[in-house]
């Protein structure tokens, strides 16, 4: 396996801390997304949108914080912010401005925000929309589609990639049993709240299951928000990877319209850990302690690290400079000049796969479907049969492996362009890619 030997040949360090790793985290991994066989890259240091691994490998870095990093590693605005509060402090145990800055900035940027509770990640960020949503309405079920990821806690993961099989274990089925998980048509919408009177709340990904991978039918979001209204349920956009992305206002800024929720984390915090809920102050006001004694319900909500200074300050910076549009159409132009380019050599050599994405996200199958003309992809423009059956395990390690070992790291079958990312990563990133798919042929990993 000369692909394989290749990666081992090149990564000792690597091995040596995945051996070390595997006796003291399961598999070595503290992320399911980061296990790869036959062990993972350990990293050094990272600057842009490079990243040096324990054995100097450099790489052209795709991952980009899972998508928090939408201005590149370390940008100066950043570190300079999180430096500066790093002396100041990082835990007051108390209100700071910064969070009020920071809420006001997400009030400002995000069009369904009027307020905004502050929490550690996005699955909290979901957790805590969806028992916001079910104290405003008094119903205890929730509908979610099928692929969409909202973070790992019980209520969100049944149906989607991590569940771990049809019925995710360790999951009450008292807490499954509450959540209908169907494709995203308003057909099924519609049958599910005919037959099911429990559901008081809608959560998706508006730009597609698993940051976009499977495409969201044009019009549905609209028609979903029309629904939704009519019908008095709140409606929650997990805009955890698309907020400040897709646009300054994320998917909603884009396609105008405004749901009563919206979770956000990633760029949200400028690389650091946080999240948010944001939305209609009449919902986010189930937060607030009643100050006359009324009778409205009070939902809990502490957490150590909430809106913690250093986040805040990061985020801050963050949202400072994504606020320029031009951030996002930088990262954008280098994602359409990316899978294009990428599409033209599975076009120049005969391969079947596609490259695809929205805004600056970057999704690939190799190795099914037709060979694609040499163009870029908006998913929706692609058969779903394809796109739901995705890459096979074996073709896409080949793949992860080849590109590691010619300095390219791909988060998985994904990849996220930031606004730093340079034509000549564009140019390294595309040979490494071709002489990839060279290697898995010779070893008969693709064919032909
Ligand atoms: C759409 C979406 N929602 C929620 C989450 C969970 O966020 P976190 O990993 O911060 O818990 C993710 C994580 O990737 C996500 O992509």
């Amino acid at each position: 396996m000369a692909i394989e030997q290749d990666y081992i040949d090149t990564h000792p360090g690597s091995a040596r801390l995945a051996a070390r790793a595997g006796a003291v985290l399961p598999n070595g991994v503290t992320h399911d997304s980061r296990y790869l066989r036959p062990f993972q890259i350990a990293v050094e240091r990272a600057a842009g949108s490079h990243k040096w691994d324990v054995d100097g490998n450099d790489y052209v870095d795709y991952v980009m914080g899972h998508g928090s990093l939408l201005l590149g590693h370390n940008h100066p605005a950043v570190i300079e912010a999180a430096s500066a509060q790093l002396a100041r402090g990082t835990h007051f145990g108390a209100s700071h401005e910064m969070e009020v800055r920071w809420a006001e900035e997400v009030v400002r940027l995000v069009p369904s925000a009027e307020m905004v509770r502050f929490t550690s990640s996005g699955t909290e960020a979901t957790l805590m929309a969806l028992r916001l949503a079910r104290t405003f309405t008094g119903k205890p079920g929730l509908l979610k589609f099928t692929r969409h990821f909202h973070g790992w806690h019980d209520y969100v993961i049944s149906g989607s990639s991590y569940a771990g099989g049809a019925v995710p274990p360790g999951v009450p089925d008292a807490t499954l049993g509450s959540v209908a998980v169907v494709p995203p048509t308003m057909d099924a919408v519609r049958a599910t709240f005919d037959t099911r009177d429990d559901i008081g709340c809608i959560i998706l990904e508006p730009a597609g299951a698993s940051s976009g991978t499977v495409p969201i039918p044009a019009n549905f979001l609209q028609d979903l928000r029309a629904f939704t209204r009519e019908r008095g349920v709140v409606l929650i956009m997990d805009e955890v990877v698309t907020g400040f992305r897709w646009s300054p206002g994320g998917v909603q800024g884009v396609e105008g319209v405004t749901p009563d929720l919206t979770t956000l984390a990633k760029i949200l915090a400028g690389g650091f850990p946080g999240g948010a809920v944001a939305g209609r102050k009449e919902i986010m006001d189930h937060l607030a302690f009643a100050a006359d004694g009324g009778s409205r319900a009070k939902v809990g909500h502490p957490g150590t690290f909430n809106a913690n200074p250093l986040s805040a300050a990061a985020g801050v910076a963050c949202l400072g400079v994504v606020t320029n549009p031009d951030v996002q159409s930088q990262a954008a132009v280098t994602a359409t000049q990316l899978r294009a380019g990428m599409n033209s050599v599975l076009c120049g050599m005969g391969i079947p796969g596609v490259v695809y994405g929205q805004a600056s996200d970057l999704h690939v199958i190799v190795g099914t479907g037709t060979v694609p003309e040499a163009a870029d992809y908006h998913p929706r423009s692609l058969s779903l049969d394809v796109l739901e059956k995705g890459n096979d395990s074996n073709t896409l390690r080949m793949l992860q492996l080849a590109m590691l070992s010619r300095g390219v790291h791909l988060f998985g079958a994904s990849g996220f362009v930031s606004a730093v990312h340079t034509e000549a990563d564009i140019a390294h990133t595309l040979e490494a890619w071709e002489a990839s798919l060279v290697a898995m042929r010779s070893e008969g990993v693709l064919a032909g």
